[in-house]
């Protein structure tokens, strides 16, 4: 028996869950119906009360809280210019080194050779272009000679570093005329270095552009869509190059030079091996 004096049935009863006590095993008297009742009536009237409070306090603080200044500097949103400067700044920050741009490296499938010896190589539709320009250069007597065209990331490798170390420079000092490993246009396969067969002590050199073959690109190369990359005073900074040209005659030369480019991991190609020749290479 319990206190209430009902018999005291099951050990196991008391032992169990409520939830698991039927309804009808409890008396009538001692069911919790009631106190449900009460605690719904007091939700309902929380309810009903607290957005009201909410409310109340909402409508306070907006008549004490001091209103922001519309005109004020620090409360004002960006403007579009503003984000479009801080944009492309970030850009810019993320895509160059040293004022070079990320390039991909072409795949070997899709070179072709320009020289005899097969030891300078440009994109398929660049060579084709080349050899067109180099034919009519010829026909005008000029001698365009291809001294260096694509590289490979390892060969810029050697070029960047390798030389800096010879030569004890600094790394900005150095890519004032070599791009670091992964960041040189002769990887796209677009980009050739050209000399003049009558004049080589202007091979890579600024002088260059006292010879007839520099003359003669100037006027003509854009009838075969090649343009001088580094120009004096160019934006990226680089010295002037008047060797260095690139194709930009087709959709993926274009846009490889002028498209806002990101390369996750240009240093990813390094297993790509140097072409072996006579190439002649920039200072
Ligand atoms: N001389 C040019 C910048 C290069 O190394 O690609
Ligand atoms: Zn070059």
């Amino acid at each position: 028996m319990d206190k209430a004096g009902f018999p005291r049935k099951p050990a196991k009863l008391s032992a169990s869950p409520a939830s698991n006590i039927p309804k009808d095993d409890i008396p009538e008297a001692l069911r919790d119906t009631p106190v449900l009742k009460r605690r719904s009536r007091l939700r309902r009237s929380l309810l009903i009360i607290a957005p009201l409070g909410l409310g109340a306090i909402a409508l306070i603080s907006a008549m004490l809280l001091p209103k922001p200044d519309v005109n004020s500097a620090t409360t004002q949103e960006p403007t579009e210019a503003s984000l479009e400067a801080s944009e492309s700044e970030s850009e810019s920050e993320a895509d160059d080194l040293l004022g070079h741009l990320p390039y991909e490296e072409a795949p070997l499938s899709e070179l072709q050779r320009i020289t005899a010896d097969g030891s300078i190589k440009l994109r398929t539709p660049a060579a084709n272009k080349f050899q067109e320009m180099s034919a009519a250069a010829r026909r005008s007597g000029v001698i365009l000679v291809p001294l260096s065209a694509f590289r490979s990331v390892a060969k810029q490798e050697y070029l960047f570093f390798d030389v800096k170390a010879q030569r004890g420079q600094v790394a900005s000092k150095r890519a004032e005329v070599s791009a670091p490993p992964g960041y040189s246009e002769h990887h796209t396969g677009y980009a050739i270095d050209i000399g003049d067969s009558m004049t080589p002590a202007t091979n890579l050199s600024p002088s260059f552009e006292n010879t007839a073959a520099f003359k003669w690109l100037e006027q003509n190369a854009a009838y075969y869509s090649f343009e001088m990359s580094f120009p004096r005073d160019n934006p990226q900074g680089i010295d002037y190059e008047p060797w260095h040209w690139r194709f930009v005659g087709d959709s993926h030369s274009l846009e490889t030079f002028y498209k806002a480019k990101k390369v996750a991991d240009p240093v990813s190609n390094l297993s790509v091996e140097p072409i072996e020749g006579w190439e002649q290479s920039e200072k």
